[in-house]
């Protein structure tokens, strides 16, 4: 089951922080503006005993940029991810949101995987975007026209 996080939630959001994410976590007064915002979503995936996943999307005019997407070490390689995703495009679309943008560090290769099955598209090298240090695919996605 996937819902949307409320503030009730923050809790569960910074321990997610914590064990999905070695490099950065975002600290509560972040997790709160995405809390917060009409811009701004963070969808948990459920399974049987209790959080695995989280996603944060946010807005700007048509454009829809997934934020992170983070899913427990011991359940990944189960789908978790791929279905945030979708529920992540679901709701851009429903926001009329014509193409999705995130950035993913270039040695994560398993996240750059998923984002290029799902039909994301490498469209720069952002140079030291992370710490300074460490370059960033930019990929870009259309979604498809709602009828
Ligand atoms: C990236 C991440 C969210 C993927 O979640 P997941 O639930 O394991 O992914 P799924 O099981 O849904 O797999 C979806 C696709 O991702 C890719 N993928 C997942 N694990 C992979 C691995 N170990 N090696 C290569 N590709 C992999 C594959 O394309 C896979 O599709 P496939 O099963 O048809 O091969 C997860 O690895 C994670 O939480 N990583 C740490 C946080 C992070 O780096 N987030 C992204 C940047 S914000």
């Amino acid at each position: 089951m996937i819902r949307k996080a409320t503030s009730e939630d923050m809790p569960i959001l910074l321990e997610m922080e914590k064990r999905c994410f070695t490099d950065r976590a975002y600290v509560r007064e972040q997790i709160e503006w995405f809390l917060n915002s009409t811009h701004a979503v963070t969808f948990l995936s459920f399974k049987e005993n209790g959080v695995v996943g989280s996603v944060m999307l946010s807005l700007r005019g048509k454009r829809g940029k997934v934020v992170s997407v983070g899913v427990l070490p011991e359940r990944r390689g189960q789908g978790i991810g791929r279905e945030l995703m979708y529920r992540a495009e679901k709701w851009f679309a429903d926001s009329g949101v014509k193409e999705v943008e995130l950035e993913v560090n270039v040695s994560n290769h398993e996240a750059a995987k998923m984002y290029s099955d799902l039909g994301y598209r490498t469209v720069r090298v952002l140079k030291k975007y992370y710490h300074g240090k460490e370059d960033a695919y930019l990929m870009r996605k259309k979604l498809p026209k709602v009828k």
